[in-house]
């Protein structure tokens, strides 16, 4: 039996097309909204946030989308990234379950938000702008796009959660490392931001609220864009690149994964996972279960409502249909700052709906334990957010073990967690505790839910 633990790919092999899932589905997500009209937007109202190559990514229903050659180039330098098997782990469980991870800390930012920044930053360059706008949870995204910005010479605005901001000064120390520009959100520098601050001087942030201070600026001027690091339909697929990577390591391992784990935030990595083996299964391909695993502090896919909804809490953007808690909803300020947003991304919400993956909530307390096991017996240390599968993935590990089969499970380590240290301290220090969202701030945020009257 082979005793191999990472399975490696040459940069030859860096995939050459996106994986677009519209193309497979059974059904077509819902339309996207026009707040005013409530009739489904056209490209021109997404024209002055996105440049066209990507609103054309956005609605298109090709199944595979030519990855551009200079992000090709770029993505060479921590592309392909390893697929571990992580026998050590499998030890110290004692479990019969062959369990692998894909590892997107080997970028430069450390996760795999450049895996998308990169790409984005591209195609803003080709389109003439300047500046790119754009907000950040855990300063994961926030520093990806400012490493993309330098490379490509554009001006990036990052506007960072205000817990996040206070809470992990290193990321911040990182953008302005890379030349970007990063504010605590909410700021004096929006409409949106003052609004909030009025209300209440000491709010911690919000993803929503950053999302609505980036897209205010952006809106405004004519040689800026928005980015967005999760959610949308573009940025789940480019991040595809990692499961279609997984598949030929799993090829070279010869497994196939019986079940797929990946933390959710607003569902890029996850799909980036999850998606091409959706994908291979709705072609007639192997049933797969898929796991998505977010904090019990901010369930959207669990708790939440399917609903229209704002990505943003200042009513900037446009109505998705999605599992949302609310676009006013202030989840508590729990570590991992990039699961703190208030809905899941359309097509995450929509396969969910179709019955093609399960959705787990876990407490931070119990997500950190498992990120220690991990790292004492892998010796890599999750981001916050990525204990979050790394504890879906020892359960399904676990379940293994005590129904005595062994199935291959892989998750999806999305990120290291070394500007997050401060975390791990609180957690050794007892001080980090489980926090409950509160139900009736959830009850009053899903009640100003926008009103849409959808055909059966
Ligand atoms: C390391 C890491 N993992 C996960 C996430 C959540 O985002 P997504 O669900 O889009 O992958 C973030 C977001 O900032 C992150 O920094």
């Amino acid at each position: 039996m082979s005793d191999t633990v990472k399975y490696l790919l040459d940069e030859s092999q860096i995939p050459k097309y996106w994986y677009n899932i519209m193309a497979d589905l059974p059904k077509p997500p819902p339309a996207v909204l026009h707040p005013g009209t409530l009739q489904p937007i056209g490209p021109d109202d997404l024209a002055p946030l996105f440049p066209m190559s990507l609103i054309a990514q956005e609605v298109s229903q090709e199944r595979e989308i030519e990855i551009p050659q200079p992000a090709r180039e770029i993505f060479r330098q921590w592309r392909p990234s390893p697929l571990f098997r992580a026998r050590r782990l499998e030890k110290a469980l004692g479990t019969p379950a062959r369990i692998y991870y894909k590892y997107e800390g080997v970028s430069p930012a450390g996760s795999h938000k450049p895996n998308t920044a990169v790409p984005q930053a591209f195609y803003n360059k080709e389109a003439g702008v300047r500046k790119i706008t754009t907000e950040t949870g855990a300063g994961q995204w926030g520093s990806s796009l400012a490493f993309a910005g330098s490379l490509f010479g554009l001006d990036i605005q990052v506007f960072m959660v205000k817990v996040s901001y206070n809470q992990k000064p290193y990321r911040r120390a990182l953008m302005e490392t890379y030349g970007a520009r990063c504010v605590a959100s909410p700021s004096t520098e929006t409409q949106s931001g003052r609004a909030i601050l009025e209300k209440d001087p000491n709010s911690n942030g919000s993803l929503g609220i950053a999302i609505s201070e980036a897209v205010e600026v952006a809106a405004q001027r004519d040689d800026t864009k928005y980015a967005l690091g999760s959610v949308l339909n573009h940025v789940l697929m480019h991040q595809t690149i990692i499961g279609q990577e997984a598949v030929k390591q799993l090829e070279m391992a010869n497994d196939y994964p019986d079940v797929v784990v990946g933390c959710t935030g607003g569902g890029s990595n996850f799909a980036g996972i999850a998606f091409p083996f959706i994908g291979a299964q709705l072609r007639g391909g192997r049933k797969v279960r898929i796991v998505a695993v977010e904090p019990a502090a901010c369930p959207s896919l669990t708790r939440g409502k399917y609903a229209y909804d704002f990505g943003d809490t200042g009513h900037l953007t446009p109505l998705v249909k999605m599992h949302t808690l609310g676009s006013t909803f202030m989840p508590p300020g729990f570590h991992a700052g990039g699961l703190r947003y208030h809905g899941m991304g359309p097509l995450v919400s929509h396969v969910k709906e179709l019955g093609l993956i399960d959705a787990v909530a876990y407490q931070q307390t119990e997500c950190f334990a498992a990120g220690v096991t991990f790292a004492r017996a892998e010796g890599i240390v999750p981001a916050p957010e990525a204990n979050h599968a790394v504890k879906g993935a020892i359960d399904e590990a676990l379940k293994c073990k005590q129904e005595g089969v062994s199935r291959a499970i892989l998750f999806n380590l999305c990120g290291h967690g070394h500007l997050d240290m401060q975390a791990y301290m609180d957690y050794f220090a007892g001080k980090l505790v489980d926090q409950h969202y509160d139900e009736k701030e959830l009850a009053m945020a899903l009640a100003g839910l926008p009103s849409v009257k959808e055909a059966a």
